[in-house]
């Protein structure tokens, strides 16, 4: 990893340091997530974005390198690491169609049969990690190493108190997991189930370490050591799913406003990839009602906007 500082030269810094210096004059952030009481006590007016570059060059400004819950970004990375080892099976077990509902919605499970809209709404992350689990036998053990490889960075850890905080409050979760179960599309144990994707959400990491994470997007499948984890086309259809689905039922108006393939989670965190050229990850922990990051989304509305770079 190199790490660049505000003396060095980086192609976007300017551009990441008049959106926070924006930012910080804009009232208005939202509230942070009050359903897991551990995540309820961030402070709304934090903020930090950072940029990578293909080349594992990372930047940026404000609290960049402070650590939040990267939750359900973490869907983004189970994805990748089920497809690189099912292909286009996966697809016969969840959908890839945009919900139009909550995160955590019940309602369309049993019209479908149990078969969930994407793999970014809960249901389908479920599907996702049990599969992933069934293959490596540790499906959040496989999230982490991933992520401390890409990121380079081997303190990433999951927090132990974000996670039981989540299984104590997790009734909604365990329905789901449950009636999917009761259409044949889940494997494991739901307790074992429930325990991996709670582990897996609780990871705390930095922009700084999802940005680097995120880099096999923008470098079409590719891994930061050089090795293929995805093809071409499959990074292509993981950055459509994450354009489409990738902030629930706000993708409409976050591809209207930002225009780029992005994945948001309730800790007030947004990975973005801009495809060949770099990603990028912003947190503010407060949510709107949504649940994606008021200053997140307003800040990489900024930086489309500012940098002429949109998948569009
Ligand atoms: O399943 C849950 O409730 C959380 N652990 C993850 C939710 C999440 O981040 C959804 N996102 N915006």
């Amino acid at each position: 990893m190199v790490i660049m500082t505000a003396t060095s030269s980086a192609t976007f810094l300017p551009v990441l340091e008049r959106i926070a210096e924006e930012i910080g004059h804009t009232p208005g952030r939202g509230r942070p997530a009050d359903y897991i009481p551990a995540l309820a006590s961030r402070d709304p007016r934090s903020f930090g974005m950072a940029v990578a570059e293909p080349d594992g060059t990372v930047y940026g400004v404000g609290d960049w390198r402070e650590p939040f819950s990267a939750q359900s970004i973490t869907k983004v990375f189970t994805l990748a690491l089920d497809l690189a080892r099912e292909g286009d099976e996966l697809w016969e077990h969840v959908g890839r169609e945009p919900s139009g509902n909550p995160f955590n919605s019940l309602v369309q499970l049993e019209y479908e049969n149990g078969i969930p809209r994407n793999p970014f709404i809960n249901a389908g992350a479920l599907v996702v990690t049990d599969r992933l689990h069934t293959r490596t036998g540790d499906a959040a053990g496989e999230l982490l190493d991933f992520l401390r490889a890409e990121s380079g960075n081997p303190a990433l850890d999951f927090d132990t108190e974000v996670a039981a905080s989540e299984t104590a409050h997790g009734d909604r979760n365990a329905a789901l997991a449950h009636f999917m179960a009761s259409y044949g599309n889940i494997d494991n144990d739901i307790p074992v189930l429930l325990d991996q994707y709670f582990r897996q959400c609780s990871i705390a990491a930095s922009c700084a370490d999802l940005a680097l994470a995120t880099g096999f997007l923008a470098r079409h499948g590719i891994r930061a050591d050089g090795s293929r984890l995805l093809s071409r086309s499959q990074a292509k259809q993981v950055n459509a799913i994450m354009l489409t689905c990738g902030t629930y039922d706000a993708a409409g108006n976050f591809a209207y406003r930002v225009g780029l393939p992005g994945k948001s989670g309730v800790g007030g965190g947004i990975i973005a990839v801009v495809p060949g050229r770099c990603t990028l990850c912003v947190w503010s922990p407060g949510l709107d009602e949504r649940g994606n990051s008021v200053a997140g989304v307003a800040a990489l509305d900024r930086f489309t906007t500012l940098t002429g770079l949109s998948v569009f």
